[in-house]
């Protein structure tokens, strides 16, 4: 089979490295990668939704892999399909299920699916007013995408409404705020779960945990992740049968019935509560970093997965993992979440390699030399028998990296290490 895949992140570095492996490719590229997908991929410039298709229709692609949300969003998904060409990766019609937190909580209303309960508002003196009689902890969230960083987990009513003001008044995401979501603010533990979808079934894949703020004992500004760790040993059989069959399986009829049927990987975003697992938001892509630990673990071959989803089609049997934990360190550029300078050289990836498996998030080849494009940079990661060894050794090739302008947290699975 001829593959393309789309993005050029961390999260495409691990699936075109999975992908790579499968007896059933015959050719590989990815639009646009970056200097460690060129290893296992051929990169190719085409950018924005008719380059891409027409790429794909000209070299006889027979599936497309779209990594990103912001191309769904955009159509590539429904463009490539309109064109005759596989496509792993939901409609933008079902993507909406990213783009509008209100949408996804209507079809999780409709779905019976136990999420936080949630009010919506265009006013913002009517958001404060309801943020005033329902009191903190509450989480405020701008109604559309914001790369993540758009929701407030207010501890004080002050903080939600401050949260308020800067989202609908100084309008600090654009028209992502020309609404905003207010909810119950949900306590457990969360965790990220992830399932195949055909438009009509759905297979579990598995669960992992994210570390979202940028400094260590999660502190500082939200991020994309800045590690990750698959399995979450929180997240039990039970919890993901119990998932699967109330939250994920009546979701995705719920689409089906609306005419929207989603094909690809849903992400939930779910928090374990003392009532069960409750619906945070849905994403509907893999993670990243996520991603990159779930392909260090996936046993079966990924390509008949991708393909069965997007055709329609699943197996029957959910895919198979190793027993070995995976966990991924984000090596990210200064700054980051901020303003980063790009450009610097990053030295010592044979070295890292040595260690862990070095997923590359925002790099570009200058010769000879790897250089930092972007936030977050690299993903270093590594699998083993169980979580701390998998650590020690993703920390190893972090240090074995030379690179001055880079930097990583030091506690990536820290929640489920308690005792170091
Ligand atoms: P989201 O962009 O919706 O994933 O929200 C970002 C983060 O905010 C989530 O990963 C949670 O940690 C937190 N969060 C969002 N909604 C809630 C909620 N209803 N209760 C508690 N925490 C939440
Ligand atoms: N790591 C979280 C995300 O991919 O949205």
């Amino acid at each position: 089979m001829r593959v393309l895949v789309v993005g050029g992140g961390g999260r495409e570095h691990a699936l075109c490295w999975k992908l790579a492996q499968s007896p059933r490719l015959t050719k590989l590229w990815c639009a646009p990668g970056n200097a460690g997908i060129a290893a296992v991929a051929e990169c190719v410039g085409a950018e924005g939704v008719p380059a891409v298709v027409a790429f794909a229709r000209d070299n006889a692609v027979d599936l497309v892999v779209v990594g990103p949300e912001a191309p769904l969003t955009l159509g590539l998904a429904d463009a490539c399909r309109a064109a005759g060409i596989a496509c792993f990766g939901p409609s933008a019609a079902a993507a909406q299920l990213e783009g509008s937190k209100t949408f996804t909580k209507e079809v999780a209303d409709a779905a019976g699916a136990p999420t936080a309960a949630w009010a919506r508002f265009t006013d913002a003196s009517a958001a404060r007013e309801y943020v005033r009689t329902q009191g903190a902890p509450i989480v405020v969230k701008a109604d559309g995408l914001a790369a993540g960083k758009g929701v407030v987990v207010a501890a004080t009513v002050a903080e939600a409404e401050a949260a308020i003001a800067d989202i609908m008044e100084t309008r600090a995401h654009g028209d992502a705020g020309n609404s905003v979501v207010i909810e119950e603010c949900l306590i457990g533990e969360e965790v990220s779960f992830f399932a195949l979808c055909d438009g009509v079934r759905a297979l579990p894949f598995a669960a992992a945990q994210d570390h979202k703020r940028v400094g260590d004992g999660d502190r500082g500004p939200n991020t994309g992740g800045m590690g990750a760790y698959s399995p979450a040993p929180a997240f039990t059989p039970a919890l993901q049968a119990e998932t699967m069959a109330r939250i994920i399986q009546p979701c995705l009829d719920d689409m089906a019935r609306r005419g929207t049927p989603f094909t690809g990987v849903l992400f939930a975003g779910l928090m374990l509560t003392a009532a069960g697992p409750k619906l945070i938001e849905f994403n509907v892509r893999f993670g990243d970093p996520e991603c990159q630990v779930l392909m260090l673990r996936l046993a079966d071959d990924l390509l008949p997965l991708l393909d069965g989803a997007a055709h329609g089609r699943l197996p029957d049997a959910p895919p198979r993992f190793s027993e070995d934990h995976a966990l991924v360190v984000v090596m990210a550029n200064r700054g980051y979440p901020g303003a980063v300078v790009n450009g610097s050289a990053i030295a010592g990836l044979d070295r890292a390699g040595q260690h862990a498996l070095v997923f590359h998030a925002g790099t570009v080849a200058d010769g000879d030399v790897v250089r930092a494009k972007g936030g977050r940079v690299l993903g270093v990661a590594a699998a083993a028998p169980t979580l701390r060894a998998a650590r020690d050794a993703a920390y190893r090739g972090v240090d074995a990296l030379d690179w001055p302008e880079g930097f990583a947290r030091r506690d990536i699975g820290w929640r489920a290490l308690p005792q170091d």
